[in-house]
């Protein structure tokens, strides 16, 4: 883990969706670290709880405010109570998402559109929400994007389509609202162990080591890689950053490597 100033997020209220689990949840944890209160959004509040108790248990503040990124009303809902509970936004991380490999010929028009409204409109929503309850002076956006952003992937079309305009989203809201004093910034994490996303796509064994034997830095990465990431575009070491998308995925994209899912990983075998 990277030591960054102590503490360096005392007093601001974090929003972080997805931050049931996964990557997210290490993001969450760092943010907490580091003295933000972290309003935790997810579908599951159960899963939002235990995270959410084990950040308190470590001395943080947390707390679960269960909402779909497809249900604006929902999320507006949990950035209200979020406000209340530990004061104005000024993290947001945008980090639900969801996925499945399948050939384009093998998915229904309702799998292709349930990944664009979790991935895509989720992040605008996300944003969007969390703008009514913002603090924008100093604050910060991260969304989460992927290497399918910038590199098509064979059984990834709903996830290319949907992460390429995250990037693109990420980017316009980084013009509209820096004159406000919210910073706002994308990450591609890499292929990351100990993730669903990764079982799903890269699954444990010869496929995911033949992807770490070709990436430059020779290996996955942890959360916390990606989660130190985080934690740098939402510190003052970034306050002259936004508008950037930012691989931090041991080379992957810069080097074109594709992630080759094995045809036995889909539904349809
Ligand atoms: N192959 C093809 N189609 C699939 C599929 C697969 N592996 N998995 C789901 N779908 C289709 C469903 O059949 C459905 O389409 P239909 O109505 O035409 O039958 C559509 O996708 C929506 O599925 P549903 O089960 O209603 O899920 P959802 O709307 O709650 O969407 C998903 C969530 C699809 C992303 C699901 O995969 C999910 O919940 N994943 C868990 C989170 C996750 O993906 N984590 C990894 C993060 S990288």
């Amino acid at each position: 883990m990277t030591t960054f100033a102590n503490r360096m997020f005392e007093g601001r209220t974090a929003l972080v969706s997805g931050g049931g689990s996964g990557i997210n949840q290490r993001i969450a944890e760092r943010l907490a670290e580091q003295g933000a209160s972290v309003a935790l959004v997810g579908r599951t509040q159960s899963k939002l709880d235990a995270v959410a108790s084990g950040i308190i248990a470590a001395g943080g503040k947390s707390a679960g405010f269960a909402a779909d990124v497809r249900d604006y009303d929902a999320l507006l809902r949990s950035s209200a109570a979020a406000h209340e509970q530990f004061g104005a936004i000024s993290i947001v991380v945008c980090g639900a998402a969801g996925n499945f490999p399948a050939l384009a010929n093998a998915m229904s028009a309702n799998a292709f559109k349930s990944v664009i409204d979790i991935d895509l409109l989720g992040t605008f929503n996300t944003c969007r929400a969390a703008y009514e309850h913002m603090d924008p002076a100093g604050a910060s956006i991260v969304t989460i994007s992927a290497p399918q952003a910038v590199q098509a992937m064979v059984m990834q079309s709903h996830v290319c389509a949907a992460k390429a305009g995250v990037d693109m989203l990420t980017r316009t809201l980084a013009l509209e609202w820096g004159p406000l004093g919210i910073r706002v910034n994308g990450v591609i994490p890499g292929p990351v162990a100990d993730t669903e996303g990764m079982d799903r796509l890269a699954p444990a064994g010869p496929v995911r080591d033949a992807l770490a034997a070709q990436l430059p830095l020779r290996r996955v990465a942890t959360k916390d890689d990606i989660a130190d990431m985080v934690v740098f575009l939402c510190s003052d070491a970034a306050k002259y950053v936004t508008g950037a998308i930012i691989p931090c995925d041991g080379g992957m994209t810069t080097a074109s490597i594709a992630i080759q899912t094995p045809r036995s990983a889909t539904r349809h075998g």
